[in-house]
């Protein structure tokens, strides 16, 4: 197959990139590196040994997409990656929030229609779930467009614009990946994530006080009702991850479907602390601070549906994710500024 992957040279995309191309899959990444660095995609070939074209441009502009299918097409297949992705940020800016993360979608949708791809697969997330008594998250649990940021609501207007698409398209396969928290590396160490300024999720914050470069680790909140008191979530190996979306796009058949992608094992804070600090080879400095503020207690997923139909099955455990990341980040301290 030969996919388009908009929003290829960020943390999932490139990981994304190694898994298609190692599946004998083409690779073709539109980024316009708002959030990485062209040098993400160079890693991607020194990885699979294969050359990956980068466009760089914005997936939300009809004539770059065109450009992309006239340039380095046909394609069989997007894959949809190219979102702003930081909730808090999204707080402050929901106009850029709702219209960069909607408008790649219809640019895209447009486009591929017209040039007859058969498959599209969306980056969606495990937040747009909103009853923490369905938990563990099915794709039936109740969902919710009332989120508690824009980031998230963006998602699932996607979501909700996506099924409708798919309905007047019957020969089209729609597939929505909802993820849950997405940590880890590539194990070769050249590839990983990369966020500008400090970090917002927890493994990168830890990753990031391995290194030096940020003072202590913030635990938010100890009191919640979970089994050490610390928040509990679903955290996927980042290469996992990539090979669910190699075999969603494999396994497509026309329709609308949607795949929860996690390991189904909640993790607490002090348990993926604990779990770095092994990677690391010592103890990381702590502090417990109040809750943050949107937080839940728990998320986590059932992920049987994917297993079922797509015969996927997370494979790698935090103790993996944390290495890998270590690994990433102790070889890479500055990530792609430094290459
Ligand atoms: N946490 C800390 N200290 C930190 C950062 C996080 O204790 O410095 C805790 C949080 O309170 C939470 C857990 O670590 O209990 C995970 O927090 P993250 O910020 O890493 O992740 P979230 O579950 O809040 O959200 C993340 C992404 C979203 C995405 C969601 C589900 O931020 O983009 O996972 O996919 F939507």
């Amino acid at each position: 197959m030969r996919v388009l992957l908009a929003g290829g040279a960020g943390y999932v995309g490139t990981h994304t990139a190694v898994a298609l191309l190692n599946a004998g899959h083409e690779a073709v990444l539109l980024d316009d590196l708002s959030g990485t660095h062209a040098v993400a995609a160079e890693r991607v070939a020194q990885i699979t040994g294969t050359s990956v074209p980068l466009v760089v441009g914005d997936a939300a502009d009809d004539a770059v997409v065109s450009g992309v299918f006239d340039d380095h097409g046909p394609f069989d297949a997007i894959i949809h990656l190219a979102a702003f992705k930081a909730v808090g940020e999204s707080t402050q800016k929901p106009l850029d929030y709702y219209s960069n993360n909607l408008d790649t979608t219809y640019a895209l949708m447009r486009v591929g229609l017209a040039r007859g791809i058969r498959s599209f697969v969306f980056s969606s997330t495990g937040t747009v779930y909103s009853d923490p008594a369905d938990l563990p998250f099915t794709e039936e649990s109740t969902t919710s467009i009332d989120l508690s940021n824009p980031y998230s609501k963006s998602k699932r207007m996607n979501e909700v614009v996506l099924e409708d698409i798919a309905r007047v398209n019957p020969d089209l396969n729609v597939t929505i990946l909802r993820y849950f928290n997405p940590v880890g590396a590539h194990p070769s160490g050249l590839i990983g994530e990369d966020p500008a300024g400090i970090p917002n999720n927890l493994m990168p914050f830890v990753s990031r006080v391995a290194v030096g470069s940020l003072e202590q680790i913030g635990i938010f909140g100890d009191d919640y009702d979970t089994p050490d008191g610390t928040g509990l979530r679903d955290y996927i190996h980042v290469v996992d991850l990539a090979e669910g979306h190699v075999v969603a796009l494999e396994q497509a058949q026309p329709g609308f479907a949607v795949f929860n992608l996690g390991t189904g094992t909640p993790v607490s804070v002090h348990e993926l602390v604990t779990s770095f600090e092994k990677a690391v080879g010592r103890e990381l400095p702590k502090v417990v601070l109040g809750r943050r503020p949107g937080d839940v207690a728990a998320t986590y997923c059932d992920p049987a549906k994917a297993e079922r139909e797509l015969g996927w099955k997370a494979q790698l455990g935090i103790d993996d994710a944390c290495r890998d990341y270590w690994n990433w980040q102790s070889t890479n301290p500055n990530g792609y500024a430094g290459a």
